[in-house]
Formats: structure tokens, C-alpha cells, sequence
């Protein structure tokens, strides 16, 4: 058992439309709150010293979805930086993302790109949106990318381990995975770097999760013997 705070922690928003349907409300209204909710999630995750939040925002998978809500998901973040950027800073946050963003409308990409900017030097949370972001294609792009140093003779062909993070969108090891509303898969969402983190699974719609939801999934998480493959910690 380990009373440590998770330094990086990864969530699966899940849940937004039947959020939204069991509510009469549209698949859409479901994501807008789910926003909301990362900010208030954002702040709480400041708050406790989490170091580092990873959202799954967007997935490589989403674009299947009806254009309509792939319209309405591709212009969030911009409308989500353009509410909270402020408040973000004032709080010392700093926004990076993870994914291949030049699938988005550029207006999204210029707003995405302005937060990363403005918050480069903060030092408190770091915010982490995976937008267009798979980990199948996160491993082949780094896969291509070694293979191709290593054909231009810029290094050997001798990759270990703790090398392989130069080569990911997302180089920290994560200690918390939870997935929202019930479901309980990782859907392609940081198949390297949750190797040995713990998952907890809440039935909690993600527009519904809560600062108190959150502390009773740290506090779960606490419980944990982390044993990383060896004997007791
Ligand atoms: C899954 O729920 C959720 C998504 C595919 C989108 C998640 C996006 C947000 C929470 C908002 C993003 C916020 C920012 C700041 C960019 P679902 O719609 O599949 O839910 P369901 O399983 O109930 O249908």
C-alpha cells in the first residue's frame, strides 16, 4: 500500500451521449458539458499535485462517428481554450496535447496551439489533451520513425526499453488509468505506457465525474500494492 499521489494520471471520458440521451438532451450537449467537466477536473487534478492529466478527447476510432458530432468534437477544444485559457494560466496549468492535429479545422489547430504557447512555462498540472490520437498508430509512426534513423545511418539498430519514449506522443509512464460510465476497456488509448498502471473502472458518466469521485478513485488507488512484476512494494 502506497499513500502517494499518482503523478500521471489518464482518463477515458466516457459517457457524454448517454449523459445527454438518458437527459432528453442531444448526443452534443453531452460532450459540451463533458468539457466543462475537464476544466473542473483540470483544477482538481492542480489542486491534489497530480503532475501530469492525459484526456482522451479524440480518438483515431471517432472519425467513424456521424459528421455532425465529428464537426461538433473537432471544434471543442477551441472552444474550450477560448472559455477557460485564462483561467488555465492564472492556475499555473500548462496545456500540451498529444495526436496528429492537421486532420482538424486550422481554426481548432491555431487555438490549440496558441494555449501549448501561452502556457509553455507554467509549472504547475500538465494538461494533457489526446486529440486524433490512437496508440496503434502512436507505436507505428515511432516504429517509422526509428527505422528511418536508423537507414539514415543517424543510429544503430539498437533500441532498448527506456529509449522507446523518444519515439511515443506521450513519454511518461502512467500511474492511474480510469475509464468512466461502466465500460471497461482501454480502447487503444496508451498501450505502452499504462504497462504497469492501475485501472479503475467508475460507472460514473464522465459529465458527472466529480472532484469527490476523483479523490475516491486516488484513494482506491492508494490501496493498491504496486508491485511493478516483483514481490511486495
Ligand atoms: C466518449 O463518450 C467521449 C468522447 C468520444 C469525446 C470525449 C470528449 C469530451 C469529454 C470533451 C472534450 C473536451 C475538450 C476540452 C476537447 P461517448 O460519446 O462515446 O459516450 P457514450 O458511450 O455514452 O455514447
Amino acid at each position: 500500500m502506497s499513500l502517494e499521489i499518482p503523478k500521471t494520471v489518464a482518463i477515458i471520458m466516457d459517457g457524454n451521449g448517454r449523459w445527454a440521451k438518458a437527459k432528453g438532451l442531444p448526443r452534443t450537449a453531452g460532450h459540451k458539458q463533458g468539457a466543462t467537466n475537464v476544466r473542473d477536473i483540470a483544477l482538481a487534478c492542480n489542486e491534489i499535485g497530480i503532475k501530469k492529466l492525459i484526456l482522451y478527447a479524440f480518438s483515431t476510432e471517432n472519425w467513424k462517428r456521424p459528421e455532425e458530432e465529428v464537426g461538433f468534437l473537432c471544434k471543442l477544444p477551441g472552444v474550450f481554450f477560448n472559455m477557460f485559457i485564462k483561467e488555465l494560466m492564472e492556475k499555473n496549468i500548462r496545456v500540451t496535447f498529444a495526436g496528429e492535429l492537421n486532420r482538424f479545422p486550422q481554426d481548432t489547430q491555431d487555438v490549440i496551439n496558441k494555449a501549448v504557447s501561452m502556457t509553455e512555462n507554467n509549472t504547475g498540472l500538465e494538461l494533457c489533451l489526446a486529440i486524433n490520437y490512437g496508440s496503434r498508430r502512436e507505436l507505428l509512426l515511432g516504429i517509422q520513425k526509428y527505422a528511418s534513423e536508423v537507414a539514415q545511418g543517424l543510429r544503430e539498430n539498437d533500441l532498448e526499453e527506456d529509449e522507446m519514449s523518444k519515439y511515443l506522443m506521450v513519454e511518461e509512464e502512467v500511474d492511474l488509468m480510469i475509464r468512466t460510465s461502466g465500460e471497461q476497456r482501454i480502447s487503444n488509448y496508451l498501450l505502452w505506457q499504462i504497462a504497469y498502471a492501475e485501472l479503475i473502472f467508475t460507472p460514473v458518466a464522465w459529465p458527472d465525474f466529480d472532484k469527490k469521485e476523483l479523490e475516491r478513485c486516488i484513494s482506491e488507488y492508494q490501496k493498491r500494492d504496486r508491485r511493478f512484476g516483483g514481490l511486495t512494494s
